[in-house]
């Protein structure tokens, strides 16, 4: 069993082995590739980790640069109508971000001059900013040695640096030993987020790995310990199972967004408009959600429309 807890010193050794393995890999090169690296404005690297956030990689390199093509700027989001703003997030799920952040790119204008800011306590601030989107923008637009933990970062401190489960709290702090006394983050984050997106999947690839104990390198800690249960399981963060969109509320709440963009929803509409026609009751519940999240309003004559 590894010890309790790694120390800084092993968290950076470990991390510079993978830097080194990734510098001169097929990985980077590919994952390079990426439009929000290709260009790393802050504005595309806030969308970006915006939109990665809850949608699969695929799904957002096909939607990223349309969107950053019609909103290049926060002024340019701020500014936007909501319904316009809506049918371009169309097909990346979850539409209150599409809300929480053009409210963000309003902050921006007003209070930051038009720019995304490089402090934590400023992104902080931000709508629909939390821990991960923030430190990823540090890193990954400021280069700033912080280190974001998302699910394949979270599998990668688990097994390589720690070999036992990490709850969210260790996590952060594993993930920071990671950075602990280096000037530059982005190349650390990347490399340890694509390690974790490309040989330390779920299913690992533990023959390929730069960490494999016969490497001549740092050895992954779960690995140089033999065979034992996969730490990865029960890490925090690494395990998040999106439940199916076919019959669930999320699909109801994309029809009902869908068809109030194309004009106001009457009360006798709603249901079939969700989907549900046999169920009004659902149709309402589901409605009063997206009032709650700021993307439908509720008329006074009863029905729903866009915000204006
Ligand atoms: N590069 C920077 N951030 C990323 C992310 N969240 N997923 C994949 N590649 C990235």
């Amino acid at each position: 069993m590894a010890p309790l807890a790694p120390t800084r010193a092993e968290g950076r050794e470990v991390a510079d082995a993978v830097v080194a393995w990734w510098v001169s890999s097929a990985v980077r090169r590919e994952r390079d590739r990426l439009a929000w690296r290709v260009r790393r404005e802050p504005w595309r690297v806030l969308v970006s980790e915006v939109m990665l956030a809850q949608t699969q990689l695929g799904r957002v390199e096909a939607h990223f640069e349309p969107f950053l093509a019609r909103f290049p700027s926060p002024s340019a989001l701020a500014s936007a109508r909501l319904a316009e703003v809506l049918s371009c997030w169309s097909g990346l799920g979850y539409p209150r971000r599409a809300v929480a952040l053009r409210r963000a790119a309003s902050v921006l204008v007003d209070e930051h001059a038009g720019q995304v800011p490089c402090s934590y306590r400023e992104l902080r601030a931000l709508a629909g900013v939390g821990d991960y989107t923030a430190r990823a923008v540090m890193a990954f637009a400021f280069d700033a040695p912080v280190m974001p933990v998302d699910t394949n970062v979270a599998r990668v401190l688990a097994r390589a640096v720690a070999g036992r489960p990490l709850g969210r709290g260790r996590s952060q702090e594993v993930a920071d030993s990671l950075v602990d006394g280096a000037r530059r983050g982005r190349r650390r984050a990347q490399a340890v987020m694509d390690l974790g997106a490309t040989l330390c999947r779920p299913s690992p690839s533990c023959d390929r790995c730069p960490l494999a104990p016969a490497s001549g390198r740092p050895a992954c800690a779960w690995r140089a310990g033999g065979v034992g249960a996969d730490p990865a399981e029960g890490t925090f963060g690494s395990s998040r199972r999106q439940s199916p969109f076919e019959g669930s509320d999320r699909q109801g709440r994309g029809r009902l967004l869908r068809a109030a963009a194309a004009r106001p929803v009457a009360p006798a509409e709603l249901a079939v408009a969700a989907g549900w026609p046999g169920d009004p009751a659902r149709a309402e519940r589901v409605a009063r959600t997206l009032v709650a999240d700021g993307l439908l309003e509720g008329q006074p004559e009863g029905g729903y429309r866009l915000p204006r």
